[in-house]
């Protein structure tokens, strides 16, 4: 028997003013796209934005539907945008943060499994990692680089060879 161990990392900084300009104004799109979330039902609003290679960005926010599996996370709303509109524009990063009137979020939100897995998939599709940028109003900032960082183990394509 032998034991591994798989190491993820990400950095960690205390406010939005440490990023450079260009990730401040991403997360600023990611902030801005929560006013149109659709989210009666949880009351969780999620913003989504993706900084492409050629400098345009694009936005997404959770779409919820009274059909509760019907609805859509803010990641996967952009990411999908990204895939049916700009596919031959690479993504370079992607915000997202989430802001509840219910109660103050101390942590940024990180992505579910299936947002994570669609990343990977455009990750794959583009050849290149996406940086991402985690963050709430009055929390810390995350940020890593690909999926990897989130999902050491996911199931990637050459398996089936
Ligand atoms: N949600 C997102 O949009 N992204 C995440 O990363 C986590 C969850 C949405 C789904 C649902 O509309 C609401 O947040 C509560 O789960």
């Amino acid at each position: 028997m032998t034991n591994h161990e798989i190491k993820i990392s990400f950095q960690e900084y205390n406010s939005l003013k440490e990023l450079d300009t260009n990730d401040q104004e991403l997360c600023a799109e990611a902030t801005k796209a929560m006013k149109n979330s659709h989210s009666p039902y949880s009351k969780f609003r999620v913003g989504a934005a993706l900084r492409l290679k050629s400098g345009k960005i694009i936005v997404g926010s959770n779409q919820e539907n009274v059909a509760y599996p019907s609805g859509l996370c803010a990641e996967r709303v952009a990411l999908f945008y990204w895939g049916a509109n700009y596919p031959d524009d690479p993504i370079g990063s992607m915000a997202v943060t989430a802001h509840t009137d219910e109660f103050v979020l101390q942590k940024p939100v990180t992505s579910c499994g299936s947002c994570l897995q669609v990343l990977a998939e455009y990750e794959k599709k583009q050849g290149d990692a996406v940086k991402v940028i985690l963050f709430c109003k009055d929390g810390p900032v995350w940020v890593a680089n690909g999926i990897e960082s989130f999902l050491p183990f996911l199931f990637f394509e050459d398996r089936l060879k």
